[in-house]
C-alpha cells in the first residue's frame, strides 16, 4: 500500500447547522467554525469534513443542493469560506467539503429548466419518464425516505422524475456525458479553492441497473428496496474512474466515499493504490441488526456482533487499502447511546468504546461532540421530530399495527436527529452554542436537556474527562513512536471468541501494541500473548495494573475497563 499523507491523521466531521452559531440566529455558521478552529487544532484533528453548506432549501439539511457554487446565506458567504480555507491552512488543518452529486435539489436551476423544456439540454441531466394516465409507474422502487421513486415533473401531467432519496432530491443522469463534464468542472472549481478533498455522498446510487424494472415487493407499501437494483448495476467504475482522472488525481486530493453495497472484489478499485477513492467508510457496525422493513424491525445488537463486524471488515480489507472508521455520523445515533448496553453510559465505558474502535487499522473519525461522550438526546413526541427519515419510519412502523408510544420509542432511540442537537459548548444558556442570542431566538433543534453536567466546559477542567482522555486517544495515535505499529501496522485479532471482550494487536516492525477492551460491568481475566513493557493508555488511571501472578502472562480487566499496551 503506497503511503499518504492523510494517513497519518485524524479526521473530524463538522454538522455546520449544530456546530457554533456566530450571530446568535439560532443556526451554526462558517463563522462559528472559524471562532472554533483553534480548539480543533488543540484537540489534535487535523482533516474537517463539513456537512453541506451549499446553497438549500434545506429538505434534507443540506443534502440537496440549489446552487454548487454558492454559500447558503444561513451559513455565510463564499467570502466566510474563503476565509475559514485560508485560517485552516494558517493552523495545519484541512478542510474538505461534501460532494452531493447522485442528486440536486428541485430548487437547482438545472432541474428548474428541465421542467421548462424536458426535451432540451437540462431534461437529459435527470431520468424523466412519460407515464400516460392509467399506466403504472416505470418502477416500483421505494425511495429512501418513503414512497415511491417517482414523482410527477412540475408543470406536466405525463412526465415523472426519478429520486431515490426525498422527492426534493432528483436524480442526477450519470449515464450523459454532458452532466458528468457539468459535475466535474464543479468539483475542479472547489479544489482549485484549496480545499483538500471531499466526503462523497451516497455515491453508489449514482450508477442504474438499466433498463430500470421492477424487483419483488418487499413491504405492505407495495414497493421494493432498491438494494437489489444496486447490486445488479454494473459499471460503476467507469464514472468514478472518470471522475478520479479528471478531477481529485490531479489535485491529490484526499477523497472519502460514502459506500454501501460495494462488491468485494471491488475494494481494490475503490480504495486500493490508485483507487477511485482516498477511503471509504466502514459501515459493517453501524448497520447491524438493520432490517429493510423499518427500524422497529432491526434486531438489537450485542458488543460480540459490534466486534465481529469490526474484524470482519478489517479482515476483507487486509493491507489492500485504508479504511476509515466511524462510531457515529449525522446519520446515526450518537453511539455511547447504540452501541453500549442501554444505562450504560459512565465516562469509563464511553472511553472504552473510544479505545476499541480509534486503534483499528485505518482512519480514525470523530463526530463532533463525540470527543465529550455526548449522547443521545430527549425526544418526547413525534411532533418534536425534525428529521425525515426519523418521520417515515414512524409512519413505516404505525403501519405495521406496532402502538404509537412503542414506535416513538424506536424511532427515538435510532432518529439522525441524536447527532444534530447543537454542540454543548458550556453549561451556559443553549449550552453556549450561540455565541449572542438576539431575544427569543432559540437553536435549531433543541439542544440536549443533559448539557448542564456534560459540555466542553466542564470537561476541559477536568482530567478524568471523556474530552481529555480523546486528546490522549489523538496523541498516542500520532506519535511517531508507534506510526509503524498503529497507522501500518498489521490488525490481528486476538482472544476473538471471548465474549464481550474486544482485543487486537497492532503488530510493527519494530513494535507490537495489544489494544484491550472490556465491554461488560465484570471484571474479566484475560490471556496475554507476551510480556508488557509498557502501559500506553489505561481509562482507569488509578486501577492497579500489574500483570497477575507475578508476571505470569494474564491481566485482570476491570468492568469496562480498556489498555493500550506496549508489549516486548
Ligand atoms: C447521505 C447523507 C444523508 C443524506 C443522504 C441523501 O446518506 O449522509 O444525510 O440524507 O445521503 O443525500
Ligand atoms: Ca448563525
Amino acid at each position: 500500500m503506497e503511503k499518504k499523507w492523510w494517513q497519518t491523521k485524524v479526521a473530524y466531521q463538522i454538522y455546520p447547522k449544530s456546530f457554533y452559531d456566530s450571530n446568535g440566529d439560532g443556526i451554526g455558521d462558517l463563522q462559528g467554525i472559524i471562532r472554533k478552529l483553534d480548539y480543533l487544532r488543540d484537540l489534535g484533528v487535523d482533516i474537517l469534513w463539513l456537512s453541506p453548506v451549499y446553497v438549500s432549501p434545506l429538505a434534507d439539511q443540506g443534502y440537496d443542493i440549489a446552487d454548487y457554487y454558492d454559500i447558503d446565506p444561513r451559513f455565510g458567504t463564499m467570502q466566510d469560506m474563503d476565509q475559514l480555507i485560508a485560517e485552516a491552512k494558517k493552523r495545519g488543518l484541512h478542510i474538505i467539503m461534501d460532494l452531493v452529486v447522485n442528486h440536486c435539489s428541485d430548487e437547482n436551476i438545472w432541474f428548474r429548466k428541465a421542467c421548462e423544456d424536458p426535451e432540451g439540454r437540462y431534461g437529459k441531466f435527470f431520468y424523466l419518464r412519460t407515464v400516460k394516465p392509467g399506466e403504472p409507474l416505470p418502477t416500483n422502487w421505494r425511495s429512501y425516505f418513503g414512497g415511491p421513486v417517482w414523482d410527477r415533473l412540475p408543470g406536466h401531467d405525463d412526465i415523472y422524475y426519478l429520486h431515490v432519496f426525498h422527492k426534493k432530491q432528483p436524480d442526477l443522469n450519470w449515464e450523459n456525458p454532458d452532466l458528468r463534464e457539468e459535475v466535474y468542472k464543479m468539483i475542479n472549481w472547489w479544489l482549485d479553492k484549496g480545499i483538500s478533498g471531499f466526503r462523497i455522498d451516497a455515491i453508489i446510487n449514482i450508477k442504474k441497473a438499466l433498463p430500470m424494472r421492477s424487483y419483488p415487493v418487499d413491504r405492505e407499501d407495495g414497493l421494493a428496496d432498491i438494494g437489489q437494483m444496486l447490486e445488479e448495476a454494473e459499471g460503476i467504475g467507469e464514472f468514478l474512474g472518470e471522475m478520479r482522472d479528471r478531477c481529485f488525481a490531479p489535485h491529490d486530493a484526499f477523497t472519502v466515499g460514502e459506500v454501501f453495497h460495494e462488491k468485494p472484489e471491488d475494494i481494490p478499485l475503490f480504495i486500493g493504490d490508485g483507487g477511485y477513492f482516498s477511503s471509504m467508510y466502514d459501515f459493517a457496525e453501524s448497520v447491524l441488526g438493520q432490517s429493510p422493513r423499518g427500524w422497529h424491525r432491526n434486531d438489537p445488537i450485542t458488543p460480540d456482533d459490534y466486534k465481529h463486524a469490526l474484524f470482519g471488515t478489517q479482515k476483507k480489507i487486509g493491507n489492500t487499502g485504508f479504511i476509515s472508521i466511524i462510531l457515529e455520523n449525522h446519520d446515526q445515533p450518537r453511539g455511547v447511546s447504540y452501541f453500549l448496553p442501554e444505562g450504560v453510559r459512565t465516562p469509563a465505558a464511553k472511553k472504552m468504546l473510544a479505545t476499541g474502535y480509534f486503534f483499528v487499522r485505518g482512519l480514525p473519525w470523530i463526530y463532533q461532540g463525540q470527543e465529550l461522550g455526548m449522547e443521545n438526546t430527549v425526544i418526547r413526541s413525534i411532533e418534536e421530530v425534525d428529521d425525515i427519515s426519523t418521520l417515515d419510519q414512524y409512519r413505516v412502523a404505525i403501519e405495521d399495527d406496532v402502538p404509537a408510544e412503542e414506535a416513538l420509542r424506536i424511532v427515538v432511540r435510532q432518529s439522525r436527529d441524536n447527532a444534530r442537537t447543537p454542540y454543548q459548548w458550556t453549561g451556559g444558556d443553549n449550552a453556549g452554542f450561540m455565541e449572542t442570542a438576539a431575544p427569543g431566538a432559540r437553536p435549531w433543534l433543541p439542544v440536549n436537556p443533559n448539557y448542564r453536567e456534560l459540555n466542553l466546559e466542564a470537561e476541559a477542567a477536568d482530567p478524568d474527562s471523556v474530552y481529555n482522555y480523546y486528546r490522549q486517544l489523538i496523541r498516542l495515535r500520532k506519535d511517531p513512536a508507534y506510526t509503524d505499529a498503529l497507522i501500518y501496522g498489521d490488525l490481528v485479532p486476538y482472544l476473538e471468541e471471548t465474549s464481550n471482550a474486544l482485543c487486537y494487536l497492532r503488530k510493527g516492525e519494530s513494535h507490537t501494541l495489544l489494544i484491550m477492551t472490556n465491554w461488560q460491568d465484570a471484571p474479566q481475566t484475560l490471556p496475554l500473548p507476551g510480556q508488557v513493557r509498557k502501559v500506553l493508555l489505561n481509562n482507569m488511571e488509578d486501577s492497579d495494573i500489574r500483570p497477575c501472578d507475578g508476571g505470569a502472562l494474564s491481566i485482570r480487566l476491570e468492568g469496562w475497563q480498556a489498555l493500550v499496551l506496549e508489549l516486548g
